[in-house]
């Protein structure tokens, strides 16, 4: 069942997504050389802590992190710890907030100090094509139209989509239906509904689409070791355009 949120249940939401936001600005802002990524995880936990949600990762089905903090060619579920960040690092960071009962879902990968021109074309590739997608996030279109546009946008660029993961509805539970894939052909799965909310969030790798998870059961690298970068809002289907509900302002 999909479900379609109310005005209230909505306002709550806003206000989730805005903590998420603000605690992946804050995560941002914080890679440079010599930072370690589980100081950044810290941050981000007492950052939500501070803003009296709960980190929507910690503890999910074991995750022993706040934030998924995802260096190179790890393209997501990176585990905060020692690992120093060094410059031409790209470094993805994916964080989630639960406040009120309902959940945020954010991510972006920022560069670490000077980095090569094809990371940083790989890193606005990515973020592009959640634009190109959400282009057809509107009432009545189907979620593959999403998918189709984002899965166009980044191999015309010469990029890949992983399709070993996917983004979801969001709202009570951290990952509810649909499942929104980052390509396919357009016109199929689940009719787009005012008031859905859904993540959006594109998984591009330079080389290959192919991932591998590591012995850990979450560190999910690419399978040729090439770069990855990872983009990712929550957002709100409306009668007109998408509403981006995972951004900072006016928290
Ligand atoms: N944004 C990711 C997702 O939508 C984060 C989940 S990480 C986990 O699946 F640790 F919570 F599993
Ligand atoms: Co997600």
């Amino acid at each position: 069942m999909i479900s379609v949120k109310t005005d209230r249940e909505l306002e709550i939401m806003r206000k989730a997504c805005k903590i998420t936001a603000a605690a992946r600005a804050l995560a941002g802002e914080m890679v440079r050389p010599g930072v370690t990524t589980g100081e950044i995880d810290k941050a981000v936990h007492d950052f939500i802590v501070s803003q009296g949600a709960k980190p929507s990762f910690l503890h999910y089905q074991g995750y022993p992190g706040s934030a998924c903090i995802s260096v190179n060619e790890v393209v997501i579920h990176g585990i905060p710890g020692d690992r120093v960040l060094k410059e031409g690092d790209i470094v993805s960071v994916d964080v989630g907030a639960f406040w009120q009962g309902f959940h945020g879902d954010c991510a972006a990968t920022f560069a670490c100090g000077t980095i090569s021109q094809e990371a940083q074309r790989l890193i606005d590739v990515t973020k592009q094509s959640f634009f190109e997608g959400i282009r057809f996030a509107r009432q009545g279109n189907r979620v593959s139209d999403i998918s189709h546009a984002v899965q166009a946008y980044v191999e015309a660029n010469g990029f890949s989509v992983v399709r070993a993961f996917v983004g979801h509805g969001v709202g009570e539970h951290l990952h509810e239906e649909p499942s929104v894939p980052n390509y396919g052909a357009p016109g199929k799965g689940p009719r787009l509904v005012k008031n859905m909310t859904i993540a959006v969030e594109p998984m591009v790798n330079m080389g290959s689409y192919e991932v591998r998870v590591l012995r850990d059961g979450w560190t999910t690298v690419t399978a040729d070791g090439k770069l990855a970068a990872h983009y990712e809002n929550s957002i709100l289907i409306t009668d007109g355009e998408a509403e981006i509900l995972t951004v900072p302002e006016g928290l």
